[in-house]
């Protein structure tokens, strides 16, 4: 844990109640030199913890979900008990821990039948999901391009922004209200990626109401082979 760093001067209430006191740099006391030097010290410490931690996060969770532990990490790994076996996350969301740790056999599980299908589609058909998601990324880029010279042409007025309509046709693609032209994974995937603010919301009827979200890049170079490879060792329940 990061201490709070070392004060180096004196308050303003201490500097009121003794006006006449001239006011010293207590940083250059032997006693306060030695605490500023352990903040800074700790402070490294932390931060070359936190990059290699996420060096060695060779396959980084693919989806962005509420409730994910990606952040936690650090502060989960050292009550993780060693054990050897098979691995079993049965509310496994975007599994940041499974991730992390990669274990070689695993079982896996969520009630999310849509996460359930996304993962199935990088285990089982990842090359043909490489290429829907290279379809996408070119669409949603190309998109955005025009977006973006349109609206310097006109930047006092709302311009079209294609990506929006986009986003609907495939939302509609995810509530089943028209033909899919993609895979669910790929569905699912890009749905994650292009909602607005990563939010969950369902109308009266059950389907999933959330609006686009106006980011100006779809990444799907995050959806490798290696988790193709990884998901290929685990049990879907
Ligand atoms: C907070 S998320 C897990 C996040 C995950 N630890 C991570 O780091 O991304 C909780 C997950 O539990 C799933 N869940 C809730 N009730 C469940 C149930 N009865 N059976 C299986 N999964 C369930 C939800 O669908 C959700 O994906």
């Amino acid at each position: 844990m990061r201490s709070k760093p070392p004060k180096a001067g004196r308050s303003e209430s201490e500097a009121a109640q003794s006006p006449t006191d001239k006011p010293r740099d207590l940083s250059e006391t032997p006693y306060l030199k030695f605490q500023l030097l352990s903040y800074n010290f700790s402070h490294t410490i932390c931060k070359i913890k936190k990059n290699v931690i996420c060096c060695f996060y060779m396959c980084k969770p693919l989806i962005k979900y509420r409730g994910g532990k990606s952040r936690e990490i650090p502060h989960i790994e050292k009550h993780i008990p060693k054990f050897s076996g098979r691995y079993i996350e049965p509310f496994f969301g975007g599994g940041a821990l499974y991730f992390y740790l990669e274990p070689k056999q695993a079982i896996i599980n969520d009630i999310n039948s849509k996460l359930m299908k996304f993962y199935d589609g990088v285990k089982n058909n990842y090359d043909s999901l490489r290429l829907e998601l290279d379809e996408v990324e070119e669409i949603y880029e190309h998109n955005r391009k025009d977006f973006e010279d349109l609206k310097i042409k006109n930047p006092e007025i709302r311009v079209e922004d294609k990506n929006e309509n986009f986003y609907y046709l495939i939302r509609n693609m995810y509530n089943n209200l028209t033909e899919k032209k993609y895979s669910d994974a790929l569905i699912y995937f890009f749905i994650n990626k292009t909602m607005y603010s990563g939010m969950i919301r369902y109308n009266a009827k059950g389907e999933f109401n959330v609006p686009y979200g106006r980011y100006p890049h779809l990444n799907t170079s995050i959806v490798t082979k290696a988790h193709s490879e990884l998901l290929s060792q685990f049990e879907i329940r």
